[in-house]
């Protein structure tokens, strides 16, 4: 993992980094983008809950005793709909026991910004949870500084978002409203074009994962 700042991991990973290169690839049809956005989000979800809390436990195996761990972290997957689903499923197969809370967001094609339609929260949550917030692209930021607000007001001390590929703007734009936020992203890239979309980017990853 490469470091940029602190808060900031691109995950260097030669797996990863095959799988981002045939989203990149303008030929690679929907049902591969599928297939490796898949994969993708199952790399980029392990190296993003890298420090999860522990707890030592002693196990029994048929021969001996030897230790072992459980996971100690009330987690909450939120997948920004919808490209944000594909990262949720995979990140559901590794830790089923997470809760998941959706939110829905949609650019605005002119304005660039995010509007919300469906966004489902508990009144409150355990403050010491920890949230990752799920979306393949960072782009202006808008739509992960929505989401990120969501679990903000309900005073939760740890946020994560996790992305395939973020703009530098994106980046500033999370760290200027939220500084603590920690991000996992398999690149970044250049800057924004003038209609908002990520250069080089992947294109509309929406789009290219359902087909429409
Ligand atoms: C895309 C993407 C992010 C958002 C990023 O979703 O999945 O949610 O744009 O852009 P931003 O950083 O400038 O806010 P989109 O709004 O196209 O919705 P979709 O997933 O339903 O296609
Ligand atoms: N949303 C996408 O899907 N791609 C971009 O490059 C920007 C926003």
């Amino acid at each position: 993992m490469i470091a940029t700042d602190k808060r900031v991991q691109v995950a260097d990973h030669p797996l990863i980094q095959q799988c981002l290169t045939k989203l990149r690839d303008y030929q690679t049809p929907t049902s591969e983008f599928r297939l490796r956005a898949g994969q993708l989000s199952r790399l980029l979800v392990y190296e993003a809950m890298r420090n999860l809390g522990t707890r030592e436990i002693g196990v029994e195996t048929p021969v001996g005793s030897a230790k072992g761990i459980v996971l100690t972290d009330y987690v909450i997957l939120a997948p920004v709909l919808r490209a944000g689903l594909i990262l949720a499923e995979a990140a559901q197969k590794v830790l089923p026991t997470a809760r998941v809370y959706h939110v829905g967001l949609r650019r605005d094609e002119a304005t660039l910004q995010a509007i919300s339609y469906y966004a489902k929260l508990p009144e409150s949550l355990p403050s010491e949870c920890k949230v990752y917030v799920l979306d393949p692209m960072l782009a202006t930021g808008g739509s992960a500084v929505a989401a990120i607000s969501l679990f903000a007001k309900l005073k939760v001390s740890s946020i994560h978002l996790v992305c395939f590929v973020a703009s530098p703007e994106g980046i500033k734009h999370v760290h200027d409203k939220y500084p603590d936020v920690e991000i996992t992203t398999g690149a970044i890239d250049d800057c924004l074009n003038e209609h908002g979309y990520i250069i080089p980017g992947l294109g509309d990853a929406g789009d290219r994962l359902f087909g429409t």
